[in-house]
């Protein structure tokens, strides 16, 4: 996509039934051409009549909202961050089959013991953010693994960490295939991980 206005909304990696049978096709459709599209366009109606910003990244430009007019403050920081995580998001997901790799086995076993206790512990995460948001697999300096979640399209980019894996936990991204059960959708999704992209993400820590 253009890293600058106007934004594009930036295509599916895979088909949208490449997911299946985790995450249905009318899901993933739904969830990118409308809900991505409407951060992607709501962004750009924000800043059409600020060209002193076009120029700018969407990671500048979430970086700095505090320094933006106070009358598009908050539509950039939602919408900007929007198309920030949905990017990362939609990338992050892959046809099932993938296994994390040896390097991030190791890492993720360093940081909570087990594969299975680092699923146990983004499952507890993805349910506990009340309402709408996100949870991460996230890097610290030191290289040291956490879960974090944040409210509505916050980014992580403010803070210390590295993304490594957003989790959608927006009802959007589950509604129409499992309801209310945000659980089941955090449990098919584990199956559902672009482990590669996390291990290239990861790769500078591992150094
Ligand atoms: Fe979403």
């Amino acid at each position: 996509m253009n890293d600058h206005y106007p934004f594009v909304l930036t295509g599916l990696p895979y088909g949208t039934g490449a997911l299946e049978p985790y995450l249905d096709a009318e899901t993933v459709r739904i969830h990118h051409d409308r809900h991505l599209k409407s951060y992607v366009e709501n962004l750009n109606r924000a800043l059409k009549d600020y060209p002193q910003y076009h120029c700018k990244s969407l990671e500048w430009l979430l970086t700095h909202t505090g320094s933006l007019p106070p009358a598009i403050r908050e539509a950039v920081k939602n919408n900007g961050g929007g198309v920030y995580n949905h990017n990362l998001y939609f990338s992050m997901m892959a046809p099932p089959g993938q296994e994390p790799g040896e390097s991030t086995l190791r890492a993720v076993e360093k940081s909570f013991g087990s594969a299975e206790r680092f699923r146990q512990e983004m499952k507890k995460a993805g349910l506990s953010r009340f309402g709408s948001g996100w949870a991460w697999l996230a890097a610290c300096p030191s290289g040291q693994l956490k879960i974090v979640t944040t409210a509505n399209q916050d980014t992580l980019l403010c803070t210390c960490l590295t993304p490594l894996l957003p989790l959608d936990v927006w009802e959007h991204a589950y509604y129409l295939k499992y309801l209310n059960q945000r659980g089941d959708y955090i449990d098919a999704w584990f199956h559902i991980i672009n482990w590669k992209d996390v291990e290239s993400r990861l790769g500078r820590f591992l150094l």
